[in-house]
């Protein structure tokens, strides 16, 4: 796990897509919006956002929308997963998403935003979640 100084401009643009999608988080219970993107080995980029429900726990985060998204459309080469957060620190992924992550996107490299895009993490699945359960 890193901090980046500076991401290339590729990198930028996707970031900036999943910026864009926060925008359509739906999320009038937390307030807390977030967005995301994931890359294939292609280079096909699928998005997401939360999307909360008034029953609680049916909501789902913006990681597991855009990773769902793009492994039904039948990439299992995913190359990287961009999120970000409203916060001020770069968001941090639920245990869901890194359960989730370890067994559809095992190799990709993970960047984690804050709100501006001035603080960016690099990191990957089992440093997110080591010794993650498996059948
Ligand atoms: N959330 C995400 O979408 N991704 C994360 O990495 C952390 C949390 C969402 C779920 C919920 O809609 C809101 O943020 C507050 O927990």
């Amino acid at each position: 796990m890193k901090y980046l100084t500076e991401i290339d401009d590729t990198l930028k643009s996707i970031l900036n897509l999943a910026k864009e999608q926060q925008s359509r988080a739906y999320a009038p219970y937390s307030n807390f919006k977030v967005g995301a993107a994931v890359l294939t080995q292609s280079g096909k980029v699928y998005l997401g956002c939360n999307i909360e429900n008034a029953s609680y726990s049916l909501t789902i985060c913006a990681e597991r929308v855009a990773l769902f998204k793009a492994i039904s459309e039948g990439h299992k080469d995913i190359k990287a997963i961009f999120v970000i957060g409203p916060q001020n620190e770069p968001i941090s992924p639920c245990g869901a998403c890194r359960q989730v992550i370890l067994e559809l996107a095992k190799d990709s490299t993970i960047y984690l935003s804050n709100s501006d895009m001035t603080k960016i993490i690099e990191t990957n699945a089992k440093e997110l979640l080591p010794y993650g359960f498996d059948l």
